[in-house]
């Protein structure tokens, strides 16, 4: 069934896992101030889990998994995993308009693909009902021709100057940064399996990035709804992900709500621990571990509060004293065979 268990660091000198059997579900977030070292424990979890043959899809938005960024300890060992796909010039390579075979064996009908594709297109670039209704014939029609099979997604301009009506500039206004730039090619899936994939969009600007992340969690949730990850699971890492939350039905907030059932899980990283009072906050604080490095100073008490409201004294004097690679786990966790479920003082400091 895969992988039981995830190295974290060590607690008294002891080997100290997140216990992903145990877990109510497998999602890990890190919160803690700049440089306090949530990115490199982020590589050494990707690379314990490539380590045991899990998948790992990496959302590179500024460049921090590109070779130089890599802690150097890790840097070695995590180069043999990486599958990089430099997005700005070869685009992502799927089969985004192949119809997908459910887990008992039949085929999805062509209309409900279509259906799929319009809803991830829509969602990604906020298109009201009216024109994702244009969209949907356009997609539809598009689908027919058979030109993303030998061109890309970018041939959709074609069709979208065809008809060309009001309507139809406002979706190609929208959808302008994945046509122009032939953002989805024909092609087997991007992601291979035992790999850490690093989807690169530093070249980007920041909005066709958030663009792209969106659509990108959107296929990899239409992918694990028919189970495509289910028997090896898949991990999905985003670092200073705030900016890929965009409302409530962004596929983040359902991947964190639902992706336990299909085995799709996240691994997040940001500098903002959240109020209690944001709407986001409770589905995130959820997740299966939580990893809480040093926080900034105006946020030791809300963050000690958090882990234990009784003794909230006490660990904010030991969240204060954290160096660079320490940091509390808060979750299921595992050592010397024993099962602990309170919050723990872990370090890796390398
Ligand atoms: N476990 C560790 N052992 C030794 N040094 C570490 C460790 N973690 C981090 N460092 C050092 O601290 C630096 C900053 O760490 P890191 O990039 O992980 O911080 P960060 O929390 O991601 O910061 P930011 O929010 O600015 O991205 C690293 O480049 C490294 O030199
Ligand atoms: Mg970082």
């Amino acid at each position: 069934m895969g992988q039981k268990k995830i190295y974290l660091g060590q607690n008294n000198n002891l080997d100290t896992y997140f216990d992903l059997e145990a877990a109510s579900n497998k999602h890990i977030i890190i919160f803690g101030a700049t440089g306090s070292g949530k990115s490199v424990q982020a590589q050494n979890i990707i690379l314990d889990i490539a380590r045991n043959g899990g998948t790992v899809v990496v959302l590179d938005i500024h460049s921090v998994f590109s070779k130089e960024q890599i802690f150097h300890v890790y840097r070695k060992e995590l180069e043999m995993y990486l599958n990089e796909i430099d997005v700005y010039n070869d685009g992502i390579s799927c089969n985004l308009f192949t119809p997908i075979k459910f887990a008992d064996g039949t085929v999805e009908k062509p209309c409900d693909t279509a259906g799929a594709v319009v809803d991830i297109l829509a969602r990604a670039t906020k298109m009201g009902m009216k024109q994702k209704g244009v969209l949907r014939e356009i997609i539809e029609d598009f689908m027919y021709s058979g030109f993303y099979e030998t061109r890309g997604i970018g041939a959709l301009d074609f069709q979208l100057n065809f008809n060309k009506t009001n309507e139809t500039e406002y979706i190609r206004n929208k959808l302008y940064p994945l046509i122009s730039h032939n953002i989805f090619r024909p092609g087997n899936s991007f992601i291979k399996k035992g790999k850490i994939n690093v989807v690169c969009l530093e070249k980007f600007d920041l909005s066709t990035q958030e663009i792209i992340a969106e659509l990108l969690l959107s296929y990899l949730w239409r992918m694990a709804s028919v189970s495509s990850f289910k028997e090896n699971g898949l991990f999905v890492f985003a670092d200073e992900f705030q900016n890929l939350i965009s409302g409530k039905n962004c596929a983040l907030n359902q991947i964190i709500a639902e992706g336990r059932k299909f085995n799709l899980n996240l691994i997040l990283a940001t500098q903002q621990f959240p109020s209690s009072t944001q709407r986001m906050a409770q589905n995130f604080m959820q997740s299966g571990l939580i990893l809480l490095f040093k926080p900034c100073s105006d946020q030791i008490n809300i963050v000690a509060k958090f882990i234990d409201p009784d003794k909230k004294n006490e660990w904010a004097k030991i969240l204060a004293s954290l160096r660079k690679g320490e940091f509390i786990a808060v979750g299921k966790l595992t050592f010397n065979n024993y099962k602990y479920t309170n919050p723990l003082k872990i370090s890796n400091i390398m």
